[in-house]
């Protein structure tokens, strides 16, 4: 099967791979843990694994099962970590973190329990600061994390850093933000039963691993991705700190990509070719931008929105607005249901009275 078309998206402050769905992404990133770990087995070392819950990583959960069963990708000597857990929640509640890795991914592979990390969903409020330190120190004891797999949420978290958690934050109780408990109202039957905190592993503890895969899909993730790899690092989209990372790869699929500028306005990050439809693209994309309509346009509104070299390839700006205009207007279909060529006068339909 020839390779899937992909190609790292310009202007980013992060490498940020756009693939043509998210199955690519999830063979892309299984093929990088799949390499590792067999090195590692080989050598008799193992391999950790920082992992994320959602509907981010089923796919690739999937795909290191299929490795696992088909071509015996081997996970005896694989240590994994898990971001984070709702607090409180008991780990055989259907909603737990740990009861999904379970079902979605460790029942599935010859991982050992003991080599299991997840936040503990179960403490007492004075339990928590130990376990948070304790388990921050298993992660460096293990070696420290070698890939770690990151969803990102709308507020832009990792992990869930919620906005205003710091780029030197580690693994500790958070404040869920409103917009998460939201996006995770349907999986728990209702924003009310969604628990407001959670524990979870920090921005720092997240920086610290070797490779970090951020996978996100779909166009919820649109606005949070253009945020994260488009405007500088702040505390207000944790992920934006991936910036600052060494070997950090967004991987998106053509909906999460949707936003940012090498997608919405390709031309202001390098030459393009003036098709009809980038044309139509980049007209309407600045009649909405100037508030004026697609016949108002004037050369000005063109050279101050980076549209210089399509009014000096097809201009003037009246001629472009003009064609562009007249092009909208031929989607238009006056008569959706189709013109009716010989209308019947309304007395000679014939109805048929029923009495009852
Ligand atoms: C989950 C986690 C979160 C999710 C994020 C996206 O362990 O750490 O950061 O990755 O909320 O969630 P989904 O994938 O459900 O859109």
């Amino acid at each position: 099967m020839p390779p899937a078309p992909q190609h790292f998206l310009p202007h980013t402050r992060v490498p940020s791979l756009l693939l043509p769905n998210s199955a690519a992404a999830n063979r892309f990133v299984a093929r990088e843990i799949d390499k590792l770990v067999r090195a590692r087995n080989a050598a008799g070392k193992p391999t950790v694994l920082g992992l994320a819950t959602g509907s981010t990583p089923v796919g690739l959960y999937r795909e290191l099962i299929r490795l696992h069963e088909d071509e015996k990708l081997d996970f005896s000597k694989v240590i994994t970590f898990n971001l984070d857990e709702y607090l409180p929640l008991p780990k055989e509640d259907p909603h737990s973190y740990f009861r999904w890795m379970h079902e979605t991914f460790f029942n599935h592979v010859n991982i050992k329990w003991e080599n299991i990390h997840i936040p503990d969903g179960t403490l007492k409020p004075d339990e928590i600061e130990d376990f948070c330190i304790e388990y921050e120190r298993k992660i460096r004891a293990a070696g420290g994390i070698d890939i770690q797999i990151l969803g990102i949420g709308r507020t832009g978290h990792i992990g869930f850093n919620e906005p205003g958690s710091p780029k030197n934050s580690r693994t500790r109780m958070i404040t869920l933000d409103s917009i998460t408990r939201r996006d995770a109202a349907a999986g728990f039957f209702g924003e009310e039963n969604v628990p407001n905190q959670a524990i979870t592993m920090g921005v720092a503890s997240i920086m610290d691993a070797r490779r970090v895969f951020l996978m996100a899909f779909g166009e919820h993730k649109a606005h949070c991705v253009t945020k994260a790899i488009e405007l500088p690092p702040s505390e207000a989209v944790s992920a934006s700190f991936l910036q600052e990372h060494p070997d950090a790869i967004f991987l998106l699929d053509p909906a999460a990509a949707a936003e940012t500028t090498a997608i919405k306005r390709p031309w202001e990050v390098g030459p393009v070719e003036w098709t009809p439809e980038r044309v139509r693209q980049a007209v309407v994309w600045l009649s909405l931008t100037v508030r004026k309509g697609l016949q108002k346009l004037n050369d000005d509104d063109f050279r101050e929105h980076h549209l210089y070299e399509l009014l000096r390839e097809k201009g003037p700006a009246e001629k472009i607005g003009e064609e562009v205009f007249l092009d909208r207007l031929a989607t238009i279909q006056p008569y959706p249901a189709g013109r009716l060529l010989c209308r019947k006068p309304f007395w000679s339909s014939r109805r048929t009275r029923t009495t009852t």
